[in-house]
């Protein structure tokens, strides 16, 4: 009975003050609306506006995505109130302008960030709301240098759940892609990462700790499963409020998830920017934000191999490792279709110089065994791949491969050019119309030399011991046949997005 008094007496207060609200004005400032239920992106919680000692009126918002999102250009004009807001989206709309609407059924809010629009209806918030719902920024650190540690002495190898999976993942479908590492042999091949990308986060507890959401009810128990198959575990968080599919994310609990995870038995962490693109917009902050979780993860004392995606901001091939990262995408994510595949591979990856023993470019997942790529596109994706001492991370569904896609993946001699301890990105040598050498010096003193046709048309392709950079060629393999060629004599026909590798060798 005492309940439903109380509740009641609530409603109408709330109701009194969202009357109230139609009577003031945005001069007073001095307001603070709460939103109960708002469209989930970016998830607008709380609109407060002041006026200042010196009379200048100011405001903010407060989102779930992004804290809060202060207010620009603000002109009053009776009951609407415009202002500006930042738009993360930077390259073609700097800002958005919203708009505050004093009604009779509330304060209507309405404008957007990146694209889309929200419209919703606040009502006037208690000292305690205010309080519960208000951002606290989270300080960085300023930047240092973590050590090289050892790990990813070869670019790491292994399994992502994003590419085919997207968020639809769950601790039973991780397993299974740990059983079917292992009886397919790619494990044995040197797959050895189960990596569970967005999707797997549920909400923080009363002592701020990260929790799974219910599709893994026990994460130590999953990881202790995939070890126990002699594999590794991998997870994946954001600096930001929110991961790119709206989940939790590492935003002020930095530290605590780094503990969390290497609790779990965690091996590789990719952090991906997502929202927090809004607190992280210049080349300072991101290198602060990704140096914090990688001394975060130092300082847990587990080997955890780091995986920086920032999408290739700020030059980040040149201070990936400083940040203790161990690869580092270049690019926008891949998709499973040519042209974003060769335009990634080709044109976004080549970041000369950088990449090597304990870090490495990272062109993103592979689409290899998904169907949106002919065979030949698959077999140049990768080629491309293996000669860019890329990350191989595989991103179909281990349970249903034709005998093409494991052959393809688990060609041993072109992931030895792929793991080559000398850790050399292979880079283009020649190009000639459609067609384009790569060269990629190994170890043991041979080359990788591939020939792609990126054209639509075949063609024919010869390649020299200058291609390889070396006096004269003595043997030479073909990698995806297996089989020896003469290396003086021989031509090669090359299919419409077709790639040709050899391993090359002195006289
Ligand atoms: C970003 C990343 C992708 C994937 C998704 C998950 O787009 O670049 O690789 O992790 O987020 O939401």
């Amino acid at each position: 009975m005492r309940h439903i008094l109380l509740v009641i007496t609530a409603c109408i207060l709330a109701l009194t003050g969202t009357a109230a609200l139609a009577q003031q004005s945005f001069d007073a400032g001095g307001m603070r609306i709460v939103f109960d239920d708002p469209p989930s992106y970016p998830g607008v919680r709380l609109l407060e506006m002041r006026r200042a000692a010196d009379g200048g009126l100011s405001g903010k918002l407060t989102s779930d995505w992004y804290g809060d999102m202060p207010m620009s250009n603000l002109a009053i004009d009776g009951k609407v109130l415009r202002f500006d807001v930042r738009n993360i989206n930077t390259r073609d709309m700097p800002t958005r302008r919203w708009t505050a609407t004093l009604t009779d059924k509330g304060l209507l809010l309405q404008g957007g960030v990146w694209h889309s629009d929200v419209r919703q209806i606040g009502r006037p918030a208690s000292a305690e709301e205010y309080a519960a719902l208000a951002y606290h920024e989270a300080p960085l650190p300023p930047l240092g240098t973590i050590a090289p540690d050892g790990l990813a002495a070869t670019p790491p190898m292994g399994w992502s759940s994003w590419n085919k999976f997207a968020e639809h993942i769950d601790d039973k479908t991780i397993r299974a892609m740990a059983d079917a590492m292992v009886s397919s042999g790619l494990r044995d091949a040197g797959y050895v990462y189960v990596n569970i990308d967005d999707g797997w986060q549920g909400t923080r507890g009363p002592d701020g700790e990260l929790r799974p959401n219910a599709k893994f009810p026990d994460m130590k128990a999953l990881a202790d499963y995939v070890h126990g198959k002699g594999l590794k575990l991998g997870l994946y968080s954001s600096p930001g409020l929110k991961t790119c599919a709206g989940y939790t994310g590492s935003y002020g609990h930095v530290a605590q998830d780094a503990k969390t995870f290497a609790r779990w038995g965690v091996d590789y962490l990719k952090y991906d920017l997502c929202s927090g693109e809004w607190q992280y917009a210049d080349a300072d902050t991101v290198k602060r934000t990704y140096y914090e979780m990688g001394a975060a993860l130092k300082a847990t004392g587990r080997p955890i191999v780091y995986s920086l995606c920032q999408y290739g901001r700020f030059e980040v091939a040149s201070w990936g490792r400083s940040v203790g990262g161990h690869l580092w995408r270049t690019t926008g994510d891949i998709t499973d279709d040519y042209a974003k595949m060769s335009e990634i591979g080709f044109e976004r990856n080549p970041k000369f110089g950088h990449a090597g023993p304990g870090g490495w470019n990272d062109p993103d997942m592979l689409e290899v065994g998904n169907g949106g790529m002919s065979r030949d596109e698959y077999i140049t994706h990768m080629t491309l791949w293996a000669m860019s001492a890329a990350p191989l991370l595989m991103g179909h569904d281990l349970r249903e491969m034709d005998d093409f896609t494991l052959r393809a993946l688990k060609n041993r001699d072109v992931i030895a050019v792929d793991q080559d301890a000398l850790g050399v990105q292979g880079k283009p040598v020649r190009k000639d119309g459609a067609l384009e050498i790569w060269a990629k010096p190994l170890k043991d003193g041979s080359v990788a030399l591939a020939a792609f046709n990126r054209g639509d048309k075949p063609l024919t392709a010869s390649l020299s011991a200058h291609d390889a950079g070396l006096g004269a060629l003595s043997a030479a393999r073909d990698l995806w046949s297996g089989k020896a060629v003469d290396p003086a004599a021989a031509t090669f026909d090359l299919p419409p997005h077709g790639a040709l590798m050899l391993r090359v060798s002195a006289r």
